[in-house]
């Protein structure tokens, strides 16, 4: 397949293939270290419900955009954009794009190199024998040690790399296919010996019955920011992996099967979780160090504990490293065709640079801690500016693009492959990006960051 410009493209070499890149790229720490952690802060059941309104009805839609724009254009996002919309300002959704994959990686791939370090600690032994005061001070030591963090950052960051420098069909694929159904198992097990603890089962209360009391506009923008999030939508990444999905593919049904798994895999995460934290006495609200604190505890109850937890952090690293890689492949697929540089030097470049930043990430929580804006340190700072404003902002504009400006002809033709299925799904999926998705990201906007009450 190749572009306008003559250049051989890579592609994605089947729909087996498709889908598991693209669930690669979904499936990571967003689901398993980000999503508990939110859940936990804001109020269970009733952000869970939140959530799944924006999965189902912002989540499948940006998703297919964004499909649509990368397969019709085979660019990456700012050139996706320049080819539909000439002369028109809709690239800087593609700029806006490359920064958010820039800063989400800088703090993202801080936590990747937290579960290499537990990944670590577990093969040393160091995570058996432990209550749970004991574990929370290891992983306060630890994020605020001014060495580790920023090691095993730099170790995450060398990896991510070098699969991306061998290009998206050899590096990315094999990845994905084995690791994430081995990822799934592990979960299930972690899920049945969780909710046998004694006193699992207020976990689960907690987690699916929704108190709608705690729904506030902090916990309805933090959902919708998390959903962007945890489907990689909103930055144009599925733009870019979309531009190496072949002709043949089903977008929109490859689009919602990548949601199922996702949104699957985060409640089950939630499952493995909660039940264990009221079972063995944490604290659901404990932040970012939550999964941290409790998987090792629910390890230390289980035979095999210190093997299953080795497992268990090397398959979590392996799934933030999936989806690293296409982050990065954002900066990399935008530096190499719109700045007509190698592959390999804009690799290069965009992994120094993002270190640079990344660095001072990891030291947010130790040297740095002090260096604070708005009472957020730079780790807590870029999470926000990306998932809460970024992303949606982006995921806005992008059903704006597809429902109001880009002739509906050609998003008929990407998504019923010229005409060869029916499609039935067009009107509603019209309905979805003109008026429900705009409508319900703005108004988020607007009464999450304070401007409008309710
Ligand atoms: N979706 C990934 C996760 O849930 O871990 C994180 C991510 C990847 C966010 C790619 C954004 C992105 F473009």
């Amino acid at each position: 397949m190749s572009n306008s410009s003559g250049i051989e493209r890579d592609s994605f070499s089947g729909r087996f293939a498709v889908v598991a890149a693209v669930a690669g790229s979904a499936i990571g720490l967003g689901n398993i270290w980000r999503f508990p952690y939110l859940t936990g802060e804001n109020g269970g059941g009733a952000f869970l419900l939140v959530y799944l309104f924006f999965v189902v009805f912002v989540g499948i839609p940006v998703m297919t955009s964004e499909f649509v724009i990368g397969r019709a254009t085979q660019r990456n996002p700012y050139g996706a954009f320049k080819k539909l919309a000439p002369g028109k300002p809709w690239y800087l959704i593609g700029i806006m794009g490359v920064a958010a994959a820039f800063m989400i990686l800088a703090f993202y791939t801080v936590v990747a190199g937290w579960t290499l370090e537990y990944f670590y600690q577990s093969v040393a032994g160091n995570l058996s024998g432990k209550n749970d005061a004991e574990l929370t001070q290891m992983f306060d030591g630890f994020v605020k040690n001014p060495f580790r963090p920023m090691l095993w950052f730099l170790v995450f960051m060398g990896l991510t790399a070098m699969i991306n420098f061998s290009g998206v069909k050899n590096g990315i694929e094999k990845y994905t296919k084995i690791l994430m159904p081995l990822l799934l198992i592990l979960l299930i097990i972690l899920c049945i010996r969780s909710v046998t603890l004694k006193g699992a089962a207020a976990g689960l209360t907690f987690l699916f019955r929704p108190d709608l009391s705690k729904i506030n506009p902090q916990v309805i923008l933090t959902a919708l920011g998390q959903s962007f999030f945890s489907l990689s939508i909103g930055m144009g990444t599925l733009i870019t992996y979309g531009s190496y999905i072949k002709k043949d593919e089903n977008l929109a049904s490859s689009a919602s099967l990548v949601v199922a798994s996702d949104t699957l895999i985060a409640v089950i995460a939630g499952i493995a979780i909660f039940p264990a934290v009221f079972a063995l006495g944490g604290s659901a609200a404990s932040g970012p160090g939550l999964v941290f604190i409790i998987l090792p505890s629910v390890f230390q109850n289980m035979p095999l504990g210190i093997f299953f937890a080795t497992l268990f952090f090397i398959l979590l690293a392996l799934a933030a490293l999936t989806s690293t890689i296409s982050v990065l492949e954002v900066i990399v697929a935008f530096m190499a065709e719109e700045l007509n540089m190698a592959r390999r030097k804009a690799t290069i470049i965009a992994t120094v640079s993002v270190s640079a930043l990344g660095i001072i990430t990891a030291l947010s929580y130790g040297p740095l801690a002090g260096l604070k804006l708005a009472g957020k340190n730079v780790f807590e700072l870029l999470e926000y500016l990306t998932s809460n404003i970024m992303l949606p902002l982006g995921g806005l504009f992008i059903v704006l693009f597809i429902g109001w400006f880009l002739n509906p002809e050609l998003t008929k033709n990407e998504l019923t492959n010229d005409g060869k299925f029916k499609g039935r799904f067009l009107p509603l999926f019209r309905f979805l990006v003109r008026y429900i998705a705009p409508v319900a990201i703005a108004a988020v906007f607007l009464y999450g960051l304070g401007i409008i009450k309710l």
